[in-house]
């Protein structure tokens, strides 16, 4: 499993490199979870890896880690049959005992964690603390799953008709497909893969250790590393039952669109927008911290990173006390912070910041790249951009926070609800009144609905998704295991009589 953990390479053509960081004493740490200087990017059941080379950059100073051999076409199509005979295995085994394999894979990402925790950090950017988090993320969701493994199940409901049970039965869809995307290498696989594994399906995708340990066939859980063309392949393959996809909106509906014209389930988790609304009630204790963590954690590269603050108070930003903007902008300097994942990423940051002031926008803080290696940003603040102004509508997943000002609640509800995603939202209020207003239909219409917190940081328990643009999936805790798997309802007839539905007597 260790070794796979390559496969959230940033997909580089490959240099020929001499000085890999993997070499270097100081990150000799890579060793010990079985990476090399070249690492197989194909799992399923044995390793492998003929198509093409890519090397894995570290954001922070743009130097190569190591490099990963990608899938060929072929490899894909052994590992999908492999997976779906995996299946077979698979899906006659016990839920609770597949929750027992989870609960490993969980014990050995546990045993791991600092040093998985600081490969995510290494090669994705985000803060070490922010690595392992992501890690921890994966564990908490493999202890839900082990719990889940004896619960899942459907209700047998009354039939009208005398001698009959009328019973749902859910069953796993079969073959998961999961595509991930670089910004939570780890969680995001990680929800999909306890969750569809205790409901007994197998996944384009690894951990392989746990699975060999315990005499399971290793295409339980496959790998092929790949770009568009593996990606492509899964979305238009009528072998997979389910493509779980996590990314851009625009490419999440190209993906959607493959899927939908085989008539084939998907689980979108794409973009968000994501508004936190300050009320003159708010307490400030809780803004500062929460605005900073939401819109400069992970360098605002989360799908639930803050990227409008819509403030009641006229005087500039959280204006309720002056020192507030102050506090903001020490802490936005402070090292809570990395890179960006990517020169392309630091490209998009200029030309959002272009934009921003074109439409009218006040730079308050920020707006530079940082003159040291590496994809470095400054957080960046804008006020004075219309709520509905192209840029404040557009999700660059780069560390920008609009801030905005409101004069009434419908409005500022009203502004949060106009953008094309609704993964998250949050407001800031004391007022029991507006909290319930907020929750209710005129209220947000995000899938994530938060008061008092921020827009990031979910817990793994609830359900995970938004609405409209972000693609209505829903992942994680809840029922969302629901979607890994496929309900039947069965009708049982007990008695020796042929009774039918709505009373009909067809003689
Ligand atoms: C993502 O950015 O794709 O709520 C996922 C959060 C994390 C997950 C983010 N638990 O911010």
């Amino acid at each position: 499993f260790w070794r796979a953990r390559v496969h959230s390479v940033r997909l580089l053509p490959s240099a020929a490199m001499s000085t890999l960081l993997i070499n270097q004493p100081k990150y000799a740490w890579l060793k010990e979870l079985g990476l090399s200087e070249d690492n197989n990017g194909v799992y399923n059941g044995t390793w492998g890896g003929t198509g093409e080379v890519v090397t894995s950059y570290c954001p922070a100073n743009n130097e190569p880690i190591a490099r990963v051999r990608q899938a060929t076409m072929a490899e894909y199509e052994e590992t999908v049959q492999k997976a779906r005979e995996a299946w077979k295995v698979w899906t006659d085994i016990p839920a609770p005992k597949r929750g027992e394999i989870v609960r490993q894979i969980g014990d050995a990402l546990r045993r791991k964690i600092k040093v998985l925790g600081s490969l995510v950090s290494l090669e994705m950017g985000k803060i070490y603390v922010e690595g392992v988090g992501e890690v921890q993320e994966y564990v908490d969701v493999c202890d839900y799953a082990v719990g889940l493994s004896r619960m899942i199940g459907g209700p047998v409901l009354p039939s009208e008709r005398p001698g009959h049970a009328l019973i749902e039965q859910w069953n796993p869809v079969g073959l998961v497909g999961i595509i991930t995307a670089f910004n939570f290498p780890v969680a995001v696989y990680g929800w999909n893969n306890a969750i569809a594994l205790i409901c007994g399906n197998v996944c384009l995708w690894i951990v392989a250790e746990v699975l060999e340990q315990n005499n399971l066939p290793g295409a339980i859980c496959s790998m092929t590393c790949g770009g568009a063309d593996i990606g492509t392949a899964i979305a238009k393959d009528e072998r997979v039952d389910l493509v779980s996809f996590t990314g851009s909106t625009h490419v999440g509906k190209q993906v959607a669109l493959m899927v939908q014209e085989r008539f084939g389930r998907q689980l979108l988790e794409l973009g968000g927008n994501n508004a936190i609304i300050v009320f003159e009630d708010a307490d400030l204790n809780l803004v500062v911290p929460s605005a900073l963590f939401a819109s400069v954690g992970t360098a605002g590269q989360r799908c639930t990173t803050t990227r409008r603050l819509v403030t009641k108070c006229n005087f500039f930003f959280l204006s309720i006390k002056d020192e507030s903007i102050f506090r903001f902008i020490v802490f936005c300097t402070s090292t809570l912070y990395g890179p960006l994942h990517t020169k392309q990423a630091v490209q998009q940051y200029l030309a959002a910041i272009e934009q921003a002031k074109q439409q009218g926008g006040t730079l308050v803080c920020g707006g530079k790249v940082m003159d040291r290696p590496g994809n470095y940003v400054e957080p960046t603040i804008f006020t004075g951009l219309a709520h509905d102004a192209p840029i404040v509508h557009t999700e660059t997943f780069v560390p920008i926070l609009y801030v905005i000002k409101f004069k009434t609640e419908e409005e500022a509800f009203a502004w949060n609800n106009e953008v094309k995603q609704g993964l998250s939202s949050s407001i800031f209020t004391k007022d029991m009144g507006r909290v319930f207003r907020w929750l209710g239909p005129k209220g947000s219409d995000c899938g994530i609905v938060n008061v008092n917190i921020p827009t990031s940081g979910a817990e793994i328990g609830g359900a995970f998704g938004g609405e409209k643009h972000t693609g209505g999936g829903r992942e994680s805790g809840s029922d969302s295991w629901k979607q890994y798997m496929r309900r039947s309802t069965c009708t049982i007839n007990y008695s020796k009589d042929l009774p039918l539905a709505q009373g009909i007597k067809f003689e």
